[in-house]
């Protein structure tokens, strides 16, 4: 795949135009499939040996998180940072390919995470949603750098709801009452929420791991991308932190269509139904939770968070 597929061809969104060009039905919303207990989508699943083999270089930086926690968001900071706030560089490419989804595999001939990542250029940014242990070991190995977002849990819970009502990779949501009790039993795509914040919040005890919370980072969007390039070692001027800043607004993210998944059509992502950028707020969570909801999820949350000096901000 990677000698058809270039890096510059990727840029060039050849990337879409497989996608639009694939035949009626190639995307449609597939059984989940556990791998080492983690329910994934089934390529993934079938790929699975490829994911684990990957290696890593050391200058990879991977970006980790639950789906909808704040991972475009964070991979355009980590881009502009990378490009030392020359935001205009960022435009070169749409999100999925600047920054490939490791363990990503869409029907052939749709390039896969790992046939991007083998032809991207060095420095890397990995973006993935695997559980800590599910992480390839090759990324240890090579000591690499990991910045994880973490959301709290309801809204992260009503994002992803939105989220897999609308790709139609991922199995029906089915209505919000129904997708609740689905997100505390952990049958969702990547599993339980729980164990991914925890299982990265010990992570950082063995590895080089930046742990941010997408409430944080809404609450003062200039000191997180601060901390982001601290944690990069980037010493850069507070003109461009407020370039930055400027450019990885929910705004202007919402406007630029190579960081709001515009370039995925329809068939694959349905943005008519709800859009990648939906909302971007905290505390959406209130419109959606009924009280009998909310006290349900409360006394779960409590079971799997109780004693964990892992906290979370669900409104700010
Ligand atoms: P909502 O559905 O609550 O709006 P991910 O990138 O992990 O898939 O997460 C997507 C979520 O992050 C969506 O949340 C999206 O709107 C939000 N998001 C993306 N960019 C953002 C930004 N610049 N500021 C705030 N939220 C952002």
């Amino acid at each position: 795949m990677a000698s058809y597929f270039s890096y510059a061809q990727a840029g060039s969104m050849d990337f879409s135009k497989i996608l639009h060009q694939a035949p009626e039905g190639t995307f449609h919303r597939i059984p989940l499939v556990p791998v080492h207990g983690i329910p994934l989508m089934k390529l993934i699943a079938t790929s699975w040996d490829k994911v684990e083999k990957f290696q890593a270089r050391k200058d990879d930086l991977l970006i980790a998180t639950y789906p909808k926690a704040g991972t475009t968001w964070m991979q355009e900071i980590v881009d502009c940072i990378m490009n030392h706030g020359e935001v205009e560089k960022t435009r070169r490419a749409p999100t999925h390919v600047r920054s490939p989804f490791l363990e990503m595999f869409l029907p052939p001939p749709v390039p896969s995470g790992i046939d991007m990542l083998e032809v991207a250029p060095s420095p890397r940014l990995v973006k993935t949603h695997l559980p800590y242990e599910l992480v390839p070991q090759s990324f240890w190995q090579q000591k690499c750098k990991v910045i994880y977002v973490a959301r709290n849990a309801k809204d992260n819970a009503v994002s992803y709801y939105h989220f897999d009502r609308m790709n139609k990779m991922q199995p029906d949501p089915g209505t919000w009452d129904e997708y609740v009790v689905k997100f505390l039993k952990s049958d969702v795509g990547w599993g339980s929420w729980f164990s991914h914040v925890l299982g990265w919040w010990d992570a950082r005890d063995k590895h080089d791991v930046l742990y941010v919370f997408y409430e944080d980072m809404k609450e003062d969007p200039k000191r997180e991308i601060r901390k982001v390039m601290r944690f990069l070692g980037k010493d850069l001027s507070e003109d461009v932190v407020e370039k930055i800043y400027q450019h990885t607004s929910f705004t202007a993210m919402k406007e630029n269509p190579m960081a709001n998944y515009s370039t995925i059509p329809s068939n694959v992502l349905d943005q008519s139904v709800s859009s990648f950028m939906r909302k971007g707020e905290v505390a959406d969570w209130m419109n959606h939770f009924t009280v009998s909801q909310n006290q349900i999820f409360d006394e779960e949350y409590e079971k799997r968070m109780g004693g964990s000096t892992l906290t979370f901000r669900c409104k700010i």
